[in-house]
């Protein structure tokens, strides 16, 4: 019976692993998919995960089932990391939660839980976005429409023609927000930017969606979770999906968190039910290994110092990679200007180039990455930047 269905093109992210594991050229640069890597272009375990791993086998007893919402001190723990262990909305006990599997799982989880509200929502997603964002939310039977974030040709983030959009959005709508580290342009709102955004979303009554997947590597943990606090303390309700792929490394293991602030106390406990009755529908409960980790990092002092110091490693690896590459590519004569990666945050660096330019960098340098132009910037290393920027510019120029 499946002869039925069609043949799937390859995940435009994730296809790209595959794709770059056939390639013969022993000089190949994999800057595809959004995983961190270290100088060698390893993968660790984090020092704090590895102790608290220890720690786990020492402590778990049992693999009887846990509880439908997930690991309660993983829960407190990053609501405390998202929000602020003083957040208002946490004091009001405004926020129904769950640990989900992945960032994934709570994007769809919370997808399913606002056709339980209105199966007519309307989901304002950013040009351009996560490709990954039109399946978890279309799939859940979501309609999505667009709203203008980056301009290709000035590599800036159209904020005018943003709010534009967003002045025109209906009450019950839903906008879909990157809290920071913008996937796939790297281009975040500013403070100010994000206090229109409070004003627009007040005046309209839409509801911010925001994923949070990068926390920590854009400006730090605090100086990223931002926009989503002002947009909690300010407005009645939230919702948020975070993930701890790949601030905590646990990409495989698929730990996230969905997160409803409500207008009261009240409101809580049914969306609460609601959110688990979701998850139990679709997978019951989420898997505990990784919650687990995150809890015993978050709730012990030493090791939270410890994973802030392997986080903060990161993001500034990351960053002097950004500038390097920038230098580079003016030191091989590009004919761009791509002084711009240097205002990109986080993992991703666009580099405004075409899909045609995208193509040549795979097929002629065997360089991969995303046809949109997104670079995964932690792929780049010193062993490579220099092969990386002359391919670059032969492809620019030409
Ligand atoms: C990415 O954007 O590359 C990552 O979030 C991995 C994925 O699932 O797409």
């Amino acid at each position: 019976m499946f002869e039925v269905l069609p043949q799937l093109a390859p995940d435009p992210i994730l296809g790209l692993s595959a794709a770059f594991k056939q390639d013969t050229n022993p000089n190949k640069i994999d800057l595809g998919v959004g995983v961190y890597k270290d100088e060698q272009g390893n993968t660790p375990i984090l020092s704090a995960v590895a102790k608290a791993q220890t720690i786990l086998l020492e402590r778990e007893k049992s693999k009887t089932y846990i509880t439908p919402q997930g690991v309660q001190g993983f829960i407190d723990g990053m609501l405390g990391l998202i929000l602020g262990e003083k957040s208002p909305v946490l004091m009001a006990d405004r926020v129904a939660a769950v640990q989900a599997p992945g960032g994934c799982g709570s994007l769809r989880i919370l997808a399913e839980l606002l056709t339980r509200v209105n199966k007519d929502t309307k989901v304002w997603i950013s040009d351009p976005t996560w490709a990954n964002h039109i399946p978890l939310m279309g799939n859940a039977g979501l309609s999505l429409e667009t709203y203008p974030y980056f301009d290709k040709a000035t590599a800036s983030i159209r904020f005018d023609a943003m709010m534009d959009t967003l002045r025109k959005v209906e009450k019950g709508d839903v906008v879909l927000l990157h809290g920071c580290c913008h996937n796939p342009t790297g281009a975040d709102l500013t403070k100010e930017q994000w206090q229109q955004v409070v004003e627009v979303a007040k005046e309209r009554e839409f509801l911010p969606f925001v994923d949070l997947a990068y926390q920590g590597f854009g400006d730090g943990l605090e100086e990223d979770a931002y926009g989503v606090r002002l947009l909690c303390e300010n407005l009645p309700e939230v919702i948020i999906a975070a993930s701890c792929s790949k601030n905590f490394g646990l990409y495989r293991e698929r730990v996230g968190l969905a997160a409803i602030v409500t207008a009261d106390s009240a409101t809580k406990k049914i969306a609460q039910a609601q959110i688990q009755s979701v998850a139990r529908g679709m997978y019951s409960m989420p898997p505990s290994y990784g919650g687990a980790l995150v809890d015993i990092i978050l709730s012990d002092v030493a090791l939270k110092q410890e994973w802030e110091t392997e986080v903060n490693e990161m993001r500034n690896r990351m960053s002097t990679l950004r500038s390097l590459l920038v230098e580079k590519l003016t030191a091989n004569g590009a004919q761009k200007d791509f002084s711009f990666v240097n205002n990109q945050k986080g993992m991703f660096s666009f580099l405004c180039i075409t899909p045609e330019q995208v193509q040549k960098m795979r097929n002629e340098h065997s360089v991969y990455f995303v046809d949109s132009s997104r670079v995964n910037v932690a792929g780049i290393s010193q062993a490579n930047i220099d092969d990386l920027a002359k391919a670059m510019v032969a492809v620019i120029n030409s």
